[in-house]
């Protein structure tokens, strides 16, 4: 088993790398904080296989100290830095700078420790591994056997079988389980990729059946929301694969269809803000409706830039709050004093925080990634960098960027709206012109305020 140090002070990129490079790679990984840690085992362990090492942590040039030391002792070890490397570095290392995803640099872990794919495939995997029970809500049948974990010691687990592939079940036997608990059925390893293609296909089918056989509007609606929450957890679990590609696209193609065909955008905004369905999936399709009226009216009706710009901020209000996907209430927090008051703990904290970074990089591996929507998604809380929730939003950001962060601001006062019980009378659009201060801001909501008037007035 080849042996890793990996040095990485970003809690999320060091658990993306560390879970993929010992799970994909088989490797043992040694977590070292910094240079002086890495060359004090690099003494004692000097045959290691690989280094993986931030450029910099802190004040410590870390990259720099540990390739001198390399050069100076003779030794043979490859390393991957990450980040902005002096050229020292560049000489001795496969550097990646910011913002690269931890897919590449897995990939070129493997290629340094000289794994191929098929050697990959031989090696041992466990023999289960947990799917979250709501995706059996989507369907009636399973394509594998799955079963239930039952704890028999601190380290012993028993699986028991609970449908075999050909079974049949009926929704209300997963909400027993779910009322009763249960959050992961099992199924064997092997499975897992036909499992995402089994549940994806179905969904597929389900939603495109939905949208052309939908009586109502309520019921495409409920497709698109089953659709958004079943990928969105399948894409943070299994990441992009054919299946849930083409399953964001159904999902991206019935919102922007849904919004195209929409006589009056007001009587769907309340449909959607009334549905039975989550928060993020309620915010990202009120925001990609917003965002394409306020384009709408900025660019032009039937512009050729109109649709481009209009697709981007759709795949955006998709994608801006993967990383949160689990939890609705953390996706909730907008403002750094919401982010103060909520209790959570550190790495919580850091999760939220960095938000809108991480999920700018996560989104590099979609294949309809652009330079554009990853800078909307990083931009879209304010911050340049990806980072907090500044007061006002930098001047220097997109203009996307700045009709994206109104759009979902409009989205979240209205589900506050509805929240409230619809008590308070104050239009959103009043809201809006209180919440932002500059010029270009403001243009906007302008913009957006002309366009609702002409919606009310067809
Ligand atoms: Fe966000």
């Amino acid at each position: 088993m080849a042996q890793v140090i990996l040095i990485e002070d970003n809690e999320t990129l060091h658990n993306l790398l560390s879970v993929n490079l010992t799970s994909l790679l088989n490797v043992e990984l040694i977590p070292r904080d910094n240079a002086t840690e890495a060359i004090g085992l690099l003494k004692i362990l000097p045959k290691i296989d690989l280094i993986i090492t931030r450029v910099s942590v802190g004040d410590e040039d870390t990259a720099l100290q540990i390739s001198q030391y390399i050069l100076e002792n003779g030794l043979d070890i490859p390393m991957i830095a990450l980040g902005d490397a002096p050229e020292k570095v560049k000489e001795v290392s496969v550097v990646f700078e910011e913002f690269k995803s931890w897919r590449k640099i897995v990939e070129s872990a493997a290629k340094l420790l000289g794994i191929s794919k098929e050697s990959l495939e031989r090696q041992i995997q466990p023999d289960y591994s947990p799917v979250s029970i709501k995706y059996f809500l989507s369907v009636d049948t399973i394509c594998c056997e799955v079963f239930i974990r039952i704890k028999k010691g601190p380290d012993n687990y028993q699986f028991v079988k609970r449908f075999h592939s050909t079974d049949k079940f009926s929704r209300p036997i997963i909400e027993k389980y779910i009322t009763q608990g249960l959050d992961y059925f099992y199924i064997p390893h092997n499975e897992k990729e036909r499992f995402a293609t089994f549940i994806s296909n179905a969904l597929v089918m389900k939603l495109d059946k939905a949208m052309s056989h939908a009586k109502t509007e309520e019921e495409q609606i409920e497709a698109m929301a089953e659709g958004y929450d079943v990928v969105t957890r399948q894409i943070l679990e299994i990441g992009f694969t054919p299946s849930t590609i083409q399953l964001t696209e159904s999902v991206i193609d019935a919102i922007q269809t849904n919004y195209s065909n929409a006589k009056e955008v007001s009587p769907l905004l309340y449909k959607v803000i009334n549905s039975k369905s989550s928060y993020m999936y309620q915010i990202s399709h009120v925001t990609s409706m917003i965002a394409a009226e306020c384009l709408k009216e900025i660019l032009g009706d039937g512009t050729p830039k109109l649709k481009e710009s209009q697709k981007i901020l759709t795949y955006a209000a998709f994608f801006n709050d993967i990383n949160l996907v689990e939890n609705d209430e953390l996706c909730k927090i907008a403002s750094y004093e919401a982010l103060e008051s909520e209790e959570m703990e550190e790495k919580e904290w850091d999760q939220v925080f960095n938000h809108a970074l991480e999920s700018s990089i996560f989104i590099e591996d979609y294949p309809e990634s652009s330079p554009t929507l990853q800078q909307v998604i990083r931009e879209h809380h304010g911050s340049i960098n990806g980072k907090g929730f500044p007061t006002s939003p930098d001047s220097r950001m997109c203009e996307l960027s700045k009709v994206f962060i109104v759009a979902e601001t409009f989205a979240r006062e209205m589900f506050r709206y509805k929240e409230s019980g619809n008590k308070e009378p104050r239009p959103i659009i009043s809201y809006l012109y209180e919440a932002f201060s500059t010029p270009d801001m403001i243009a906007i909501v302008t913009a957006l305020e002309s366009t609702l008037k002409k919606n009310k007035g067809k």
